[in-house]
């Protein structure tokens, strides 16, 4: 039973989830997809453009994942700027970077023209802000560093034109994009349908095997054969630990805010914050006003800074910043969160998985450019499976180590190792007779701890707090009502059921699992044992 506290909703999910029907037969195609977001589909269309088939599986409707919980920019800038690239991965690796960013804008234009797909696509420019305590000098390093990758037409104003609210000087850059994801989803399903493509939903993949006699097998054990096999599931089902301690989960959140028809101005902007603002406006054809989408307020997943009933929530600080740096009234309409996986040096991980046969092929640690870069991961595989080049393939190697950044690694990963804390810490609650119904947290029952959660009609559910990817203890999440594990970012329902990965499966209820009690007191590894 799915608990109906569902507190979020993003702009873009008005528009109906697609729903196929589940795998009930064993099948084969030339390359299995698992995953139907924008890496998967637009692996499956180009693929099938090129004349190869492809069988392509999602264990919930389309645009159910995190493709619908994007604020849909489409910008070849990127969460590092390029002079950091530069200085750190050189500039032959920056200038790729750039190129297949720009790239992957052109490729979804040109399927969109091709297709004839209805998605507000449109052309505008981006804006890179100062917050401080930023000076222009930022701007002008980065403005000399694109000019040396090859981009041209960028510049700096001391003011952005048209535009509500003081903003001061900007970096200019042209040719960025944005549209309406769930549109072009749709507009892509069609086009794989039609090409010949097999779609099936409500269909997980169990097992994932590489090799000369490549499957998959899914949940209700049917078998899909196939020569190459892409896990296009934003963090990789298939890979335990390699990859996870190359990247990091964070939550991002967004709100959209209704806002008088064209009195701001189309443009993609972002500020130099840490954590940074994104900015962009949405027209709905079928509307008579238009939304403001702004995000921000990252943190690691598991993490939240603020995580009591009464603090302000991560949409109220967005709220107060949209008032204060657009001087509006901002009366929110939707609110939302997504996940967004964070490389430890800047760039995504799209190839070979690592330690696996070589047709089996990962996407994942997008950063905030989850739609460019799983284009630019759908033109990979497909240039990989017809066998021709492509220069983009060592630059996003998931098997890459970069030792310029040596210090984000071991950061990240010792935070990481120091969530395994939380086995020897008492429940955040004293008892679940406090909470109200929509209310969770953790509980110390003996010597352990349970997840507890109080649904809309008073009933108390308990859980096993241990997180069944590598055994982290999960925490509350207050703002979106679900339990996310600080290591590795998985997260679950009230329900206990996976809402993200890595973990494949959900939090055990109390009864079918003992309460955990730590088996080697405190420890930072994950290899751990007799959970
Ligand atoms: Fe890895 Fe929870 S996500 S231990």
């Amino acid at each position: 039973m799915t608990h109906s506290f569902q507190v979020t909703h993003s702009i873009w999910q008005s528009v109906s989830p697609l729903s196929f029907d589940p795998l009930g037969v064993n099948t084969s195609a030339d390359v299995c997809i698992i995953g139907a977001g924008i890496t998967g589909l637009t692996n499956a269309y180009l693929l099938a453009k090129a004349g190869k088939s492809v069988v392509i599986i999602d264990k919930d409707p389309l645009g159910h994942g995190e493709t619908a919980l994007t604020s849909a920019h489409l910008s070849s800038v990127l969460d590092e700027r390029y002079h950091e690239i530069i200085t750190r991965q050189g500039l032959d690796r920056a200038r790729l970077a750039l190129e297949s960013q720009i790239k992957a804008i052109d490729q979804i234009e040109t399927i969109i023209q091709a297709e004839g797909i209805e998605c507000d696509f449109e052309r505008i420019e981006g804006y890179l802000t100062l917050a401080p305590p930023h000076d222009i000098r930022e701007l002008e390093t980065e403005l000399r560093a694109l000019k040396k990758i090859g981009l041209r037409g960028a510049r700096i104003l001391d003011q952005m034109p048209r535009s509500a609210g003081t903003w001061g000087p900007c970096l200019v850059l042209p040719r960025q994009a944005q549209f309406h994801p769930l549109k072009y989803l749709k507009g892509l399903t069609d086009a794989v349908t039609r090409l010949g493509g097999q779609i099936y939903t409500q269909t997980a993949a169990k097992e994932v095997h590489g090799g000369p006699h490549a499957h998959v097998m899914t949940d209700r054990d049917r078998k899909i054969g196939c020569e190459a096999i892409v896990v296009a599931t934003h963090v990789p089902i298939n890979d335990r630990f390699v990859i996870h301690t190359k990247q990091a989960a964070y939550r991002s959140y967004a709100i959209g805010v209704r806002v008088l028809r064209d009195t701001i101005a189309k443009r993609l902007i972002w500020d130099t914050a840490d954590p940074y603002h994104y900015v962009r406006l949405h027209s709905d054809p079928q509307k008579n006003y238009d939304t403001l989408i702004v995000g921000g307020q990252d943190h690691r997943t598991g993490q939240e800074p603020h995580p009591t009933n009464t603090s302000p929530s991560p949409f109220h600080q967005l709220q107060k910043w949209v008032q204060e740096k657009f001087q509006i009234e901002a009366a929110v309409q939707d609110h939302w969160s997504g996940q967004i996986i964070e490389p430890h040096d800047g760039l995504a991980y799209i190839g070979r998985n690592p330690g696996d046969f070589d047709n089996v092929w990962i996407a994942t640690g997008y950063s905030g450019n989850g739609l460019t870069y799983g284009t630019i991961a759908a033109m990979m595989f497909r240039d990989r499976f017809l066998g021709k080049a492509n220069a983009w393939e060592t630059l996003y190697d998931p098997r890459r180590k970069n030792w310029n950044h040596l210090t984000t690694f071991l950061g990240e990963n010792l935070n990481t190792a120091l969530q395994y804390k939380d086995w020897i810490y008492a429940g955040d609650l004293e008892s679940s007779d406090s909470l109200s119904p929509g209310q969770g947290g953790l509980i110390t029952k003996g010597l352990g701890k349970v997840a507890v959660y109080r649904d809309e009609h008073g009933v108390l559910h308990e859980y096993s707090p241990v997180c069944p990817h590598l055994g982290g203890i999960v925490r509350w999440n207050v703002t979106e009502k679900t339990f996310d594990c600080p290591c590795h970012g998985s997260r679950f329902n009230s329900s206990g059921e996976v809402v993200n990965g890595p973990s494949v499966h959900g939090l055990k209820p109390l009864g079918e699992a003992e309460i955990p009690v730590c088996p080697h007191g405190i420890h930072c590894s994950p290899s751990i044992n007799g959970l």
